[in-house]
């Protein structure tokens, strides 16, 4: 029997490119990726390749300008989406929101628009926990109720989330799958690929190693006095490839049509919250580094605390966590390694 031919919406991108590599290795799939590598690199499409050894079309295409788009869905017999692609700094998002809400949105109205067109009837949409703005009771499960999102990016989130739920209530033959992603962080076991942003990173571990290896004089942790155990914002990291793995099982989840809702969402966490400086102490142990840091003011749009109870996408989804706070430091610093050996 064929393969079936999955699009990956920003596949250049950290998650996009790792879940690449899952689905030509253990998912079967023939793999499209569409990004217009405004916070990417086609290196990453090098990597993939190398990583794998095996081949894959890519194009660069912006997903807001729909008549480039559709020549995508026209050209191929496209099973299932993965929809990645959009822009994800909490922290500047607050800055220009209406970046975040034209390119976050509009380019998930063309996905769907596209699918309905093509009969495409599967999309996995790329969630986040900040959805769940400063919940009070924690671990959150996917029944907490949304309160007002904390920043533009987490309300494009939420949006995004409601698109998908009107969609599949009006078209019964159309099935999506939510997945709220707490803090990936680490980097492929093979040390070839990771986090590659284009230019100076906004999130926490990319800035550890970066600052470890020089890049940047001293990291600041953006406020020391929280109401948390240590004063400084708890997240609930887990490894860029549990993630890339989570995608590869909604997929195959949807193509068995094992689905007992045509919409749902899933929680994708280790369950565990870990604080700025436990984080920090985790990699300063993994590299032998002392890291060079200062606590800072607070920074607009974050979050105090939150952390997954992601027990659904175990029993429902069969899938689970494979890596701790310890191997998604020891792959983050491996990577940072070979860039700079790499020169990339
Ligand atoms: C983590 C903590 C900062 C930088 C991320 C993604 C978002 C979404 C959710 C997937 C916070 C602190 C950071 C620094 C710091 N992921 N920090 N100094 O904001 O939780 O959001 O996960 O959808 O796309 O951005 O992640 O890594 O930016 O921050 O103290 O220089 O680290 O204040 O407490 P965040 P982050």
């Amino acid at each position: 029997m064929s393969k079936k031919t999955v699009l990956v919406t920003g596949g250049a991108g950290y998650i996009g490119s790792h879940t690449i590599i899952e689905l030509l290795n253990h998912g079967g799939y023939e793999v499209i990726s569409a990004d217009n590598f405004f916070t990417s690199s086609p290196k990453s499409y090098d990597q993939v390749e190398m990583i794998t050894g095996k081949k894959f079309k890519h194009y660069k295409l912006d997903l807001c300008d729909i008549l480039e788009f559709d020549k995508i869905f026209s050209d191929h017999d496209i099973a299932g989406v993965i929809h990645f692609a959009a822009f994800k700094a909490v922290g500047e998002s607050v800055e220009l929101p209406l970046k975040y809400y034209h390119n976050n949105i509009a380019s998930l109205v063309n996905v769907l628009e596209l699918c309905r067109k093509h009969k495409t009837s599967n999309v996995i949409f790329s969630s986040s926990c900040s959805v769940y703005g400063n919940i009070e009771k924690l671990p959150v499960d996917e029944n907490t109720p949304l309160p007002k999102a904390e920043s533009p990016y987490a309300y494009t989130k939420q949006i995004g989330e409601v698109m998908l739920q009107d969609f599949c209530k009006r078209y019964l033959d159309f099935s999506a799958i939510s997945l709220r992603y707490f803090n990936p962080v680490g980097a492929h076991d093979s040390g070839k690929i990771g986090e590659w942003p284009n230019n100076k990173p906004n999130n926490l571990v990319p800035l550890i190693t970066g600052t470890a290896i020089g890049k940047y004089p001293q990291l600041t942790v953006f406020g020391g006095d929280y109401p948390t155990r240590d004063g400084t914002n708890v997240r609930d990291y887990i490894h860029v490839s549990d993630i890339a793995d989570a995608h590869v099982k909604a997929l195959n989840f949807l193509f068995t049509g094992k689905n007992k809702t045509n919409y749902d969402v899933y929680n994708l966490g280790s369950g565990n919250g870990v604080s700025v400086l436990e984080a920090i102490a985790a990699f300063e142990k993994i590299s032998g580094k002392k890291l060079n840091y200062k606590i800072g003011d607070r920074r607009a749009g974050d979050v105090v605390s939150v952390y997954s109870d992601s027990t659904k996408a175990e029993s429902v989804l069969g899938w689970k966590c494979k890596h701790d706070i310890k191997s998604m430091m020891k792959t983050a610093w491996e990577w940072e390694l070979y860039r700079e050996k790499e020169k990339f």
